[in-house]
């Protein structure tokens, strides 16, 4: 069968590929250099190719890079900001929630996803999140101190909402 022209936003920037029909999204994203996708198992079950898909975590090895077109993919490389880590890296790091590492770029990932839809989530909610990328290392309970570290420094980082009932200061009127 022909190859086909996709197109799709990746970590903010757009990109246009040629694949085959039965293309798999993992191997086109770690052929276009986005090595953060990593091939674990390609059967679904390991979740190492995990990236965001409209901001939804996918296993990789079960799209085809088809189904991708026109849509916004992430991968760990667009998390930081050049060298600067994104919150939930760091808490990662500050507890151990990194050894290997060959889960971390799809635990990341799956986090921010989470945090994003669920800013403080409960333990049992992080380790629901987690339960779809295996850990050969950590036994999970870093990762999940990780999490839970991340949401409640995001949650400190944001503006404190005003107290009930006190309407927001109006502007001077511009004379
Ligand atoms: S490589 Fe995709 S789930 Fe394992
Ligand atoms: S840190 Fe090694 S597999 Fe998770």
């Amino acid at each position: 069968m022909g190859e086909l022209v996709i197109r799709a936003t990746v970590n903010g920037a757009p990109r246009r590929w040629t694949v085959a029909p039965g293309d798999l999204l993992l191997d086109v994203l770690r052929r276009e250099g986005y090595w953060g996708v990593k091939n674990g198992c390609e059967t679904g079950e390991c979740g190492a190719c995990a990236v965001l898909l409209d901001g939804e975590p996918v296993n990789s090895c079960l799209v085809f890079a088809a189904q991708a077109d026109g849509r916004r993919i992430e991968t760990v490389e667009g998390v930081a900001a050049g060298d600067r880590l994104d919150p939930v890296q760091e808490a990662f790091l500050d507890h151990g929630g990194v050894q290997c590492g060959y889960c971390t770029p799809a635990m990341i990932l799956v986090t921010r996803a989470l945090l994003a839809r669920t800013p403080r989530p409960t333990e049992d909610e992080v380790r629901e999140a987690l339960s779809g990328v295996f850990c050969r290392c950590t036994g999970f309970k870093k990762p999940v101190e990780a999490v839970l570290a991340a949401a409640a420094r995001l949650a400190d980082a944001r503006p404190a909402a005003p107290p009930a009932g006190r309407k927001p200061a109006r502007k001077a009127a511009a004379r």
